[in-house]
């Protein structure tokens, strides 16, 4: 029965979209120039990688998890790829084939959705896991990459994670949230650096909305809730389920980090969409929030509405919460389209200078619905610059995930990795880029045995 569909021709199946379908172990990977010595432990990168042909539409964001790692020590680097292997993903391979629906189908999925995992890792309190914001953390063996099953903090944690936690780099606390199409709209918990959860704090008012990222300073915990909508109700009519609706405004969420979930203030604002916050921190009385920011979102119908999405140009803003006067104030920071933003994260909440960002080189146009990202931006915050690396127009470039200098404590002075897909060659290698000297050749460059598709989020875990 649901086999009997024409073939998917999602845009998000094509290209280096496509799934890689083997998992794998190399070792002793060819690299051009020389990996340092310092670095020793591992490269990871999760994205949506679905094992079978999906049924119904689909999107970027239902793709089965596979973890890509690339492990680097004595200048040497091999590589493995796991799939996630969620209970759904278990029945499809005992099935043979997909028998999970995904977003764009909630109305046919009858309320079943997969864990797939797909999204972030993260390494704390000794474990690791994958992650995805509409469910419990699935923990995986850092070195194989097995599977152990979903983790609940010893049964503490009854709701979704996440896939955006943050780890205090001055206490190690574990601090996330998770969000709701029905109230309480989100709960925010706090772990303590040994990953016991110690705190899940209800949070009064909001809109139930997807809520991807959040950001926290040294006192508070900072919610942007836009007005992308879970409309439940919509299910099984013609009307969106992920539904945009700037009339409602947007609200931003301000929690002192130890305090009830009631002890909440909200802020509202003009509307706009914020997938992933840079950084954030205080500055007096305001709390300063470093963000990529789009002037609207959809997830739906995204092929219908291409020429609009071309409008629809991302850009680094400031948004400035005024704790006193509750007014919010947005400025651009840096016109250039950009995602993935990442920082050194020994700078997590703190006043900050650099971040880090894909971004789209000077020959990349047209309308594609998930832009091609060719170029890597190091935003210079007290400069007010911004220094673009282009790839060329026929490579894909992912997140650069920031490792600092073994012997360094200044921010900024390290390495930059990121994974790089060559569109003529239908390859994808590891580079490793100095983050102080940003423009120059790559430091070295991991020969990968085969391509990865375009993911998401990754990290550096040293002495794995
Ligand atoms: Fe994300």
């Amino acid at each position: 029965m649901v086999n009997m569909q024409a073939p998917n021709t999602s845009l998000f199946l094509q290209g280096n979209f496509a799934p890689w379908r083997e998992e794998g172990d190399f070792e002793r990977l060819p690299v051009r120039g020389c990996l340092p010595r310092e670095l020793r432990g591992t490269y990871y990168r999760n994205g949506p990688n679905p094992a079978f042909d999906p049924i119904g539409r689909y999107h970027w964001f239902d793709g089965d998890g596979m973890v890509h790692a690339v492990r680097i020590a004595d200048g040497e680097a091999s590589y493995r790829n796991r799939w996630v292997r969620s209970k759904g993903l278990l029945e499809e391979f005992r099935a043979g084939r997909a028998l999970y629906f995904g977003l764009m189908e909630l109305s046919r999925g009858e309320g079943r959705y997969k864990n797939t995992g797909n999204t972030n890792v993260l390494f704390h309190g000794s474990r690791f896991f994958a992650l995805m914001e509409a469910a419990l953390p699935t923990e995986l063996d850092p070195v194989t990459l097995d599977t152990l099953g979903e983790y609940d903090f010893a049964g503490k944690l009854c709701g979704p994670m996440t896939a955006h936690p943050k780890i205090d780099p001055r206490t190690g606390e574990l601090l996330f949230f998770g969000y709701s199409a029905v109230p309480p709209f989100l709960t925010f918990y706090r772990a303590d650096a040994d990953g016991r959860l110690v705190s899940a704090e209800p949070i009064p008012g909001g809109m139930p909305a997807m809520v991807h990222d959040f950001a926290i300073t040294e006192h508070f915990a900072v919610f942007f809730v836009c007005p992308l909508l879970l409309r439940l109700e919509n299910i099984g009519s013609d009307r969106p389920v992920f539904s945009w609706e700037a009339e409602q405004g947007m609200l931003w969420g301000v929690l002192p980090r130890n305090a009830t979930g009631d002890q909440i203030r909200w802020f509202a604002s003009d509307p706009c969409f914020i997938f992933h916050a840079m950084n954030a921190y205080e500055n007096g009385r305001a709390v300063v929030v470093d963000a990529v920011r789009y002037p609207f979102m959809e997830l739906e119908q995204l092929e219908e509405k291409a020429a609009e999405f071309a409008k629809n140009r991302s850009a680094l803003w400031r948004f400035t919460l005024e704790l006193e006067s509750g007014s919010v104030h947005g400025e651009e920071r840096a016109a250039v389209f950009c995602e993935f933003p990442r920082v050194d994260e020994r700078w997590i909440g703190q006043p900050y200078r650099y971040g880090f960002m894909v971004s789209r080189g000077s020959e990349s146009r047209g309308a594609e619905i998930m832009p091609k990202f060719s170029a890597l931006a190091k935003y210079d915050g007290k400069e007010g610059t911004i220094e673009v690396r282009d790839f060329g127009s026929h490579i894909g470039v992912g997140e650069a995930v920031f490792v600092p200098s073994g012997d360094s404590l200044s921010e900024g002075q390290g390495y930059l990795l990121t994974l790089v897909y060559d569109q003529r060659r239908n390859t994808s290698e590891l580079h490793v880029l100095s983050a102080e000297n940003f423009l120059e050749d790559p430091i070295a460059v991991v020969e990968l045995p085969h391509r990865i598709p375009y993911g998401f989020h990754g990290a550096w875990v040293p002495g794995v």
